[in-house]
């Protein structure tokens, strides 16, 4: 596997696992018995894990290391700040208002991180 389809690979999963957060989403603000179904903790769970491997691939392959390259040191606290909102989002929120402000909070830190990735800037102004 070359370094290209890695990163085809890693942006068909980054794609898969924010259709999957946002379906999630959607289910939580209808209160919807579809969360609790078990293949909708696993399939988000191998995707997530799939990305984090091809993600780790491509900074050994490439040489680009976070803590060295700021788009990717910002990129991982985006990341670290999706996980805990997002969780907060579809589980650990205790109303349903804190569960939907987090809802929307989660999927704007994901169109930053997507749009820190493409640019590979950490203020996406322009
Ligand atoms: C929600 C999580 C993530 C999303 C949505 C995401 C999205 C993307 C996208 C769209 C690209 C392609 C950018 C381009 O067109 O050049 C990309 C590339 C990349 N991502 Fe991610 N990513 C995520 C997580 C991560 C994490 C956690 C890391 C690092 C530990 C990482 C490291 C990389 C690297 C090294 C590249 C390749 C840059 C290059 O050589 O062009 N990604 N990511």
């Amino acid at each position: 596997m070359n370094y290209t389809s890695i990163k085809h690979f890693h942006i068909a999963c980054a794609t898969l696992s924010g259709g999957l957060f946002f379906l999630r989403g959607i289910w939580m603000l209808r209160e919807s018995a579809m969360l609790k179904q078990s293949w909708v903790k696993l399939v988000p769970q191998a995707v997530d894990t799939l990305l984090l491997v091809s993600a780790l691939t491509m900074v050994i392959w490439s040489g680009q290391y976070p803590f060295v390259q700021n788009w990717l040191t910002v990129k991982i606290l985006a990341v670290i700040a999706y996980i805990a909102i997002g969780s907060i989002a579809l589980k650990r929120g205790k109303t349903k208002t804190v569960r939907v402000y987090a809802f929307i909070a989660a999927l704007a830190t994901f169109a930053y991180i997507a749009s820190v990735a493409v640019t590979k800037q950490v203020l996406v102004l322009g």
